[in-house]
């Protein structure tokens, strides 16, 4: 894996108190309300991102200090591993891989809106040939993947998060290598346990502003 350093830094930071239009229900297939663009401008290793955005989608005026976190302290995949970013909202985690680590990156979410902004933000930085992305049920069965990527959905709760790892990291190639963020407060260390008892190789990998990432191993 390569193990250069990434720099993240958010070109307008917003404090984690600051009212974010965040709709509670932005991982719906069809978010209600008109979509109001946006940009999010953030910094990865000196290179400047600047992706469209919108209402209805998550974290739509920031990069997510969870991304951040995940996107700082994960090591990259080597240049052409094939990835799965689960719960691609508007793309950050996707376009990152596919542009600084030069990954075959398939980006999906339930999120329509967010899918339609994940395409235009890949068109918008030439990524088309390396960033697929799909619904989760457009996805080759056959398809399996070097690395998962995620910040996942929490606020969907425990059942239906354990339902979507149990669904995507069984996709992973055997001694394959998921990376996650999560909250502590939110489960960081309960998913981490649960994991485990799943007969994956699960822990805690590096902390930042109190979110986890978490290192998944599925089993060679
Ligand atoms: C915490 S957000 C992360 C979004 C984006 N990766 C980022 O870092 O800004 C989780 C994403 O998972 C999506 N999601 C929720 N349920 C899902 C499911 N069953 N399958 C795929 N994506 C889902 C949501 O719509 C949301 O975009």
């Amino acid at each position: 894996m390569a193990s250069l350093p990434v720099r993240v830094a958010m070109l307008h930071p917003v404090s984690d108190n600051d009212p974010v239009d965040e709709p509670d229900h932005y991982f719906t297939a069809e978010p209600s309300g008109d979509s109001k663009p946006r940009t999010v401008e953030f910094e990865l290793s000196g290179r400047r991102f600047e992706l469209k955005s919108s209402s209805g989608v998550f974290s739509s005026s920031r990069l997510d200090p969870g991304t951040a976190a995940l996107l700082a302290k994960a090591p990259f995949p080597d240049p052409g591993r094939t990835v799965l970013d689960l719960g691609c909202g508007y793309g950050p985690i996707a376009l990152a891989l596919a542009e600084l680590a030069s990954a075959t990156v398939y980006a999906v979410d339930v999120n329509s809106r967010a899918l339609e902004l994940a395409r235009h933000n890949a068109d918008m930085r030439g990524l088309t040939d390396r960033v697929t992305v799909l619904a989760s049920d457009e996805v080759p069965d056959d398809l399996q993947f070097d690395e998962i990527w995620s910040n996942p959905p929490i606020r969907v709760g425990k059942q239906s998060l354990h339902n979507l790892l149990s669904h995507w990291l069984p996709r992973l190639r055997p001694g394959g290598t998921a990376w996650l963020v999560v909250a502590r407060h939110k489960g960081g260390d309960s998913v981490i346990t649960w994991l485990n008892e799943q007969g994956y190789e699960a822990g805690k990998y590096a902390s930042k502003k109190g979110y986890r990432v978490v290192r998944v191993v599925r089993p060679a």
